[in-house]
């Protein structure tokens, strides 16, 4: 038995980046595809003609054409002959989005793995339909072209790169990261990266490096499960700060809670938050980053989703506002790239000497091997037209995905619509226990994140994440009703 993790909440009190290139046309279909994701423009609905878009946003009918072409082509628009764009159909309107999370109750001491072990246990099953599951399809990466930047970079690696390799990492590698930071803005110094086993390894090795056992950590409610883990197995202490499920977390509590508790990390995910897939705007990293500033706490940024927008541009991350070193900023191929290669990293700031040099103490290394195919494949394989793909695929997914919820679910139901990443939050009717939900579908073959394997605390009891990260087919159709029919009955 693991010992519990306390957790601790206080209530409420009132408590160098590189230009955009977005082209203007670009930036409109963002503004037309947010529109849609919020609702505004509903399914059906007719979206401004060129002449009136031209003449009411002050772009010029081009920009308003190519910005329809690239709407069409994401699958947002379609056009009828003679009569214009269309926003595409959904059956039925969508639902009402989840809302703002309510402030977490005075809470006490729990233990959440094996809560976590139980669910993840049940999502082995193949025949199950994975809603429940962490990961997207296999099938939406390129494992072949992949396997042959494996075969390609070993018949080249030099025999010393086994033990030279096993430090910070391939150097090739770090390179074509840093080159991607460069490209989103931030210029990260090489020797801040760390080559890890996954971002999990990344995230566990921040935390050891700036707590002690017994510590305060402010992480997010809801969480990512395995922060919960991580947090119980290093005896650490949790800060539960709320998160608004389009917003991203509560400023005020943080600061409030940072002026009243000795916190000494933050774990946060600025963009595309797991599991309700907020994003926080870019004045609002920039006003976390200066809180922490002034506190001196370490921010350690989990970003394993960044490369998963659907928009045009890159979200940028806490960490390119960072001017001392304070922010730790962890990635992963896991989710965009090559799942199960276990390459991730973090851009460690003033921590990174300490993070590899304990590193070294643990795990030593990631695959040699793995990072020589990933570096290979990421200079010649072709990732952005991988990217693209993905992220369309996942688009697509998400729609379905919301247009099947919207058919099959009660009215009252609430949903997250993230612009990236393929999970969805679901906020069932008050009375609806997603546990007991959870043991009722999976006697039905389909599989889902009960609310309370994200809490410190078992909160979120009639929510779920839902994942879309599969194709949609028959089978989801079904499982979605059926799941409607059992919340139902509740
Ligand atoms: C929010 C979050 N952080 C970190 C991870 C772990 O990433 P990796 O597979 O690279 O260790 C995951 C994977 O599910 C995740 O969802």
């Amino acid at each position: 038995m693991t010992a519990p993790l306390s957790v601790e909440y206080l209530p409420a009190h009132p408590p160098v980046v590189l230009q955009d290139k977005m082209k203007r046309y670009e930036k409109f279909a963002d503004e037309i595809a947010e529109l849609i994701r919020t609702g505004v423009l509903a399914a059906g609905e007719k979206v401004p003609s060129v002449r009136h878009a031209s003449r009411t946003y002050g772009v010029s009918p081009s920009t308003v054409f190519q910005a329809y072409y690239l709407l069409e082509d994401r699958g947002l628009i379609q056009a009828r002959a003679r009569s214009g764009y269309f926003v595409r159909e959904h059956a039925k309107q969508p639902l009402p989005d989840a809302q703002s999370n309510p402030r977490p109750a005075h809470t006490t001491d729990v233990d959440v793995s094996e809560l976590v072990f139980s669910v993840l246990g049940s999502l082995k099953d193949p025949n199950t339909v994975p809603f429940g599951s962490a990961f997207p399809s296999p099938h939406l990466y390129p494992l072949a072209r992949l396997a042959r930047s494996m075969a390609q970079s070993l018949r080249v690696l030099s025999p010393h790169a086994v033990i030279a390799d096993m430090t910070a990492g391939n150097p090739d590698l770090r390179r074509q990261i840093a080159l991607r930071y460069m490209v989103s803005g931030v210029m990260l110094p090489l020797e801040e990266l760390v080559i890890t086993n996954g971002a999990m390894e990344a995230l566990n090795l921040c935390l050891q490096t700036v707590t002690q056992p017994g510590d305060l950590v402010a992480i997010e409610a809801p969480a990512f499960y395995a922060t919960l883990q991580v947090l119980e197995r290093l005896k650490l202490k949790a800060v539960e700060i709320p998160v608004h499920p389009r917003e991203g977390i509560d400023l005020q509590t943080l600061a409030d809670s940072l002026a009243h508790l000795p916190i000494k990390a933050c774990w946060f995910m600025s963009s595309l938050q797991n599991p309700l897939g907020a994003s926080m705007s870019e004045e609002k990293k920039r006003a976390l980053y200066e809180l922490l500033q002034q506190h001196q706490v370490p921010l350690i940024e989990d970003d394993v989703y960044a490369e998963l927008y659907y928009g045009t541009q890159p979200p940028k991350p806490v960490k390119s506002f960072d001017r001392d070193g304070l922010v730790m900023h962890c990635g992963s191929f896991s989710k965009s790239l090559a799942p199960g290669y276990r390459v991730g990293w973090v851009a460690g700031g003033r921590y990174a000497e300490k993070i590899s040099r304990l590193k070294l103490m643990t795990t030593i290394s990631p695959s040699v091997p793995a990072q020589a195919a990933i570096a290979d494949y990421l200079q010649h394989g072709g990732y952005d037209r991988h990217l693209r793909k993905l992220r369309h695929t996942l688009e697509m997914q998400q729609s379905a995905m919301l247009a099947s919820a919207a058919r099959h679910f009660p009215a009252q139901t609430r949903v997250t619509r993230p612009s990236g990443g393929y999970f969805l939050w679901v906020e069932f009717p008050e009375q609806v226990d997603s546990l007991q939900l959870f043991q009722l579908a999976l006697a039905q073959g389909i599989s889902l994140a009960p609310g309370p394997i994200f809490s410190a605390t078992r909160r979120f009891g009639n929510c779920a994440r839902l994942n879309h990260g599969h194709p949609w087919d028959e089978a989801s159709e079904r499982a979605m009703e059926m799941l409607g029919r059992i919340v139902t009955a509740m």
